[in-house]
């Protein structure tokens, strides 16, 4: 949600902006804005993409100290004036701002007593003039002042006109600074960040730094001054290029099996699962676990895997919901939390709410060093590489691998017996998705079929039911496509009634103990002129049948089939949206790392 970045250094700096916003415009799409300062402040704003920004920018903008962002709107429609940079009405002052002001009416009234003008709707406005107002020929001193009487979440980087340094701070919303030779960054995510250094500092929530050219300090918001390590980021910068590809989604989409095996790598030797995870097995009675989304989605599968393996009660919750509900948490519960970001603000305020009824907390992250991943007790990470399609796609795959390596690890830690052959399958799960990749043609093929039908539904059961869920999300997320997800035996309660002959069902229809009774369900639909397409790995008869159109997955053990049924249902969506010409990897309303409420 949002994405902010800011430049000090010996560099004119705003095609590096540019370039920034850019790469972060999976935060957030629908406005753009840059401040520089050469001697003055100069600043320019656009409505839409940042394409429209980088168009309008010419040879007047330019300086060795800049702030830009790109905007998802919350107050305020997405339009020039509420886009950042807000600036204070002498023009001194520039902020850009991630998050919600939540008390900034109050403040706008006071500041309007005091006859503050203001040109936005936005809450972020309040900052510039707050700041303002507590400026005294001292910038940090001002935005420490101002932030004193801010309720509610922000990643901030202001800028004076008359001072040669960036102040940053951050309550809710991520920021990280970049050290350079003779140059600093600070930004909302690493990805920005790369192309120039790799050496990264995390801020904490109620921190402000302050950077210069050579340097940088980090304070608590109170005053005490932080000691806070450089780290290294470990990626390259070529794995946040499309490599060819049109798309990130894409592009994503096939590199799951690297992904894949990245996330398990290190993890099974000669059938033994290694995680360090701070679990006390022993005293474990129950696991909860959290999430939003897609990740969400990784959780009802893990649900399935820690009761199926470790025979243990599991609860699963949207991380909005747990947040606000007496959820009972107990010490010898574990609390688990999925993420693919890291920094989803309703998933970490479920983390922040089951540290606080003190049971051991775990985190599945993907982004190394995210808030998510270094406030949990213990973690995995999944080593899935940047996700920069809006749409989550390896993260998911990648998620459900790791939740598998937990319910075994669980399992073998309580003294109880893998199953050899589970483990080994699960080895070879990425050389069969790879067969699904290369038939793509087919379901592209099916893709042209479908791609101006207005409604879906999508069907599995047991583990394929999270599946269908996914797959509905991933289809109306990227084409805006109404689709909704069911266990198949539900649909005689009420879906039913939307069986037309326009009305695709995607059944995942794999072999198991249940695959008689989803048989059954698409007889139903077939009774009803509906248009069965099956994802599947059976070649029963009566399965090809009923299908209007069929996609084979390779075998595999029935616990493992989420696996590789998620993957065409991925490139389904894909390709219909493509062929909708739609911009896939950044849908409208949608921000890759919501960190708002
Ligand atoms: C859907 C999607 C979202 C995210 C959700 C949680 O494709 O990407 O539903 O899964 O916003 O995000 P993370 O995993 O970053 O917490």
């Amino acid at each position: 949600m949002c994405g902010i970045i800011g430049y000090i250094g010996s560099n004119e700096c705003t095609g590096f902006l540019i370039d920034g916003l850019k790469k972060m415009e999976y935060r957030g799409y629908d406005s753009s804005g840059i401040c520089v300062k050469n001697g003055s402040l100069t600043i320019l704003k656009r409505e839409g993409k940042i394409s429209e920004l980088e168009k309008s920018m010419n040879s007047s903008i330019k300086g060795n100290i800049g702030i830009a962002h790109t905007r998802w709107a919350t107050h305020g429609e997405p339009n020039e004036k509420n886009s950042h940079p807000h600036m204070s009405t002498d023009g001194k002052i520039a902020i850009v701002h991630n998050g919600i002001i939540e008390n900034y009416n109050s403040i706008k009234e006071l500041l309007i007593e005091e006859g503050y003008k203001f040109v936005s709707e936005t809450d972020s406005e309040v900052l510039a003039h707050l700041i303002d107002k507590c400026y005294n020929g001292d910038l940090e001193d001002a935005v420490t002042k101002a932030l004193d009487n801010v309720e509610g979440t922000f990643g901030l980087a202001v800028i004076h006109e008359d001072e040669k340094k960036i102040v940053a701070a951050r309550r809710g919303s991520p920021l990280i600074l970049g050290v350079g030779e003779n140059e600093m960054i600070i930004a909302s995510d690493a990805v920005p960040i790369v192309s120039l250094t790799k050496k990264v500092v995390y801020l904490d929530d109620n921190e402000i730094a302050v950077i210069d050219e050579n340097s940088y300090k980090v304070k608590r918001l109170t005053g005490e001054s932080v000691d806070r390590e450089v780290q290294e980021i470990k990626w390259n910068i070529g794995e946040i290029e499309k490599k060819g590809y049109k798309h990130f989604m894409h592009k994503e989409i096939h590199e799951q099996p690297t992904a894949m095996e990245n996330t398990i790598r290190g993890h099974i030797n000669e059938g033994k699962i290694k995680l360090s995870v701070d679990i006390d097995v022993e005293k474990l009675e129950r696991v909860v676990i959290s999430a939003c989304g897609t990740s969400w989605h990784s959780a009802l599968i893990a649900k399935y895997y820690i009761e199926d393996i470790v025979d243990m009660p599991v609860e699963v919750d949207y991380a909005s919901e747990f947040r606000y509900r007496n959820t009972n948490l107990r010490e010898n519960d574990l609390f688990v939390v999925i993420t693919q970001s890291g920094e989803t603000a309703d998933t970490l305020a479920a983390l922040r709410k089951a540290k606080s009824s003190g049971c051991k907390t775990i985190g599945l992250v993907n982004v190394v060093g995210s808030t998510i991943a270094r406030e949990v007790d213990s973690g995995i990470y999944l080593h899935a590489g940047p996700e920069i399609g809006v749409a989550s796609t390896k993260a998911f795959l990648c998620q459900i691998t790791g939740l598998l390596l937990l319910a075994l690890y669980i399992n073998q830690e309580k003294g109880g017996t893998n199953d050899p052959k589970l483990i080994e399958e699960l080895e070879q799960i990425p050389s069969k998705i790879d067969e699904i990749l290369k038939h793509e043609k087919d379901i592209i093929k099916i893709a042209e079929k479908l791609t101006y039908c207005r409604n879906f539904l999508y069907l599995g059961r047991g583990l394929n039911f999270p599946v269908a869920l996914e797959g509905a999300l991933k289809l109306k997320e990227i084409s805006y496509i109404h689709a909704e997800g069911y266990p198949a035996a539900e649909m005689k309660h009420g879906p039913i009634a939307l069986i037309d002959n326009e009305m695709p069902v995607v059944f995942i229809a794999t072999e198991g103990k249940i695959l008689d009774k989803v048989i059954s369900n698409m007889e139903e639909v077939k009774a009803r002129k509906g248009r069965v397409i099956t994802i599947t790995d059976s070649r029963d008869n009566k399965v090809k049948k009923l299908s209007e159109d069929i996609l084979y997955i390779p075998k595999t053990l029935e616990n493992l089939t989420p696996f590789l049924s998620s993957i065409p249902l991925q490139l389904l969506a894909y390709h219909i949206a493509d062929m909708k010409g739609l911009n896939v990897d950044k849908p409208r309303n949608l921000a890759k790392s919501v960190t708002v409420e």
